[in-house]
């Protein structure tokens, strides 16, 4: 008999909630929504709540809550979105002292407790965090990856699909780049199912929607006093998917970079293929002279945060 896939989701606010309601709803396992002592009354309760759920739509996923590491041992796949979240005016910079003391102590725990998962990281600042947890744990670069690109990407293609007025299924881009001002929206790469978009949006239109992917976590923040949930779980619940069925998705993430792309030693969004062997590769893509320059600019962004992370 084979057994069920184990999904630990560390931190279960609004991003945790809703990771555990789409892993429950697909079954893509059974569930552990994990939160620190003050908060092990919510997880149980979501956990409690979505178990229920699956009375009602007829799912079956067994959810537990818990603020103890014991029951995270043995996942397959670890959700990181402890952390606190933006606030209105706050860059994702801003919440770097706070969430460094966080993920370090996740990953200590991780790595006493589930040194064998495949491990996503969404809590901001996403680059750094990322990279912190891999230095932490000492765990293999194919196995920690950190979420912004399925989600950065899918905000640029909803931006174009409105204004091509084309379905959003048809628009395929590409975000890649550190998750903050300097992300890189690949226009060279952009299609209306395979008609370069340069075709089809005016170059003003195109360098607005660019702007406003750029912005787009904190349009969200501005308006509802807190960061995004909903796309943002989607995004990480897709990576994990083709983690745990081996679909091998080509998707953009925050990768382990040694010497790809010119970069050594560092977190970025690039393209890479997710399968059961985690990032089982990064994709090289040629991009053009300005593109790579605004990757290199982004590149040494997300640098300058780790070397600001080792004094803190
Ligand atoms: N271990 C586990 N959970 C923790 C820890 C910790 N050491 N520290 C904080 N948490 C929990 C909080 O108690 C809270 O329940 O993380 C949860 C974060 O939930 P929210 O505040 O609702 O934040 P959310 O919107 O889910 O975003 C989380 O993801 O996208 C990023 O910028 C966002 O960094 C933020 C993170």
């Amino acid at each position: 008999m084979p057994r069920r896939n184990k999904i630990a989701l560390i931190g279960a606010g609004n991003i945790g909630g809703e990771l555990a309601a789409l892993a429950a709803r697909s079954e893509l396992g059974d569930v552990v929504l994990f939160d620190i002592a003050e908060k092990e009354g919510v997880a149980k309760g979501k956990a409690l709540d979505l178990e229920q759920n699956g009375a009602v739509l007829g799912y079956d996923a067994g959810i537990t809550g818990s603020s103890s590491w014991a029951e995270v041992a043995g996942s397959d796949v670890v959700i990181i979105t402890a952390g606190v979240p933006r606030k209105p005016g706050m860059s994702r910079d801003d919440l770097l002292s706070v969430n460094l003391k966080i993920i370090r102590n996740v990953a200590e725990n991780l790595k006493k407790h589930a040194p064998d998962a495949f491990v996503i990281v969404v809590s901001n600042p996403l680059d750094v965090m990322v990279y912190e947890l891999k230095r932490v744990t000492g765990f293999a670069g194919n196995k920690v990856v950190g979420m912004a690109g399925v989600l950065d990407s899918g905000r640029f293609q909803l931006f174009l699909a409105r204004e091509a007025g084309v379905a959003v299924k048809d628009v395929r881009a590409m975000v890649l780049g550190g998750h903050g001002d300097t992300m890189v929206p690949v226009v060279s790469y952009c299609t209306i199912n395979g008609i370069p978009v340069r075709q089809i949006v005016p170059a003003d239109k195109l360098a607005a929607i660019v702007e406003r992917t750029r912005n787009g976590g904190g349009e969200i923040v501005k308006l509802m006093g807190t960061s995004a949930f909903y796309a943002p779980a989607s995004a990480a619940i897709s990576m994990a998917t083709s983690y745990l069925k081996d679909q091998k998705r080509l998707l953009p993430a925050a990768a382990h970079l040694q010497g790809e792309y010119g970069y050594n030693d560092l977190y970025l969004g690039v393209p890479v293929v997710i399968g059961a062997g985690g990032v089982e590769r990064v994709v090289t893509i040629e991009l053009s002279a300005e593109e790579k320059a605004m990757l290199d600019k982004s590149a040494a962004a997300v640098r300058e945060l780790i070397e600001a992370s080792k004094n803190l």
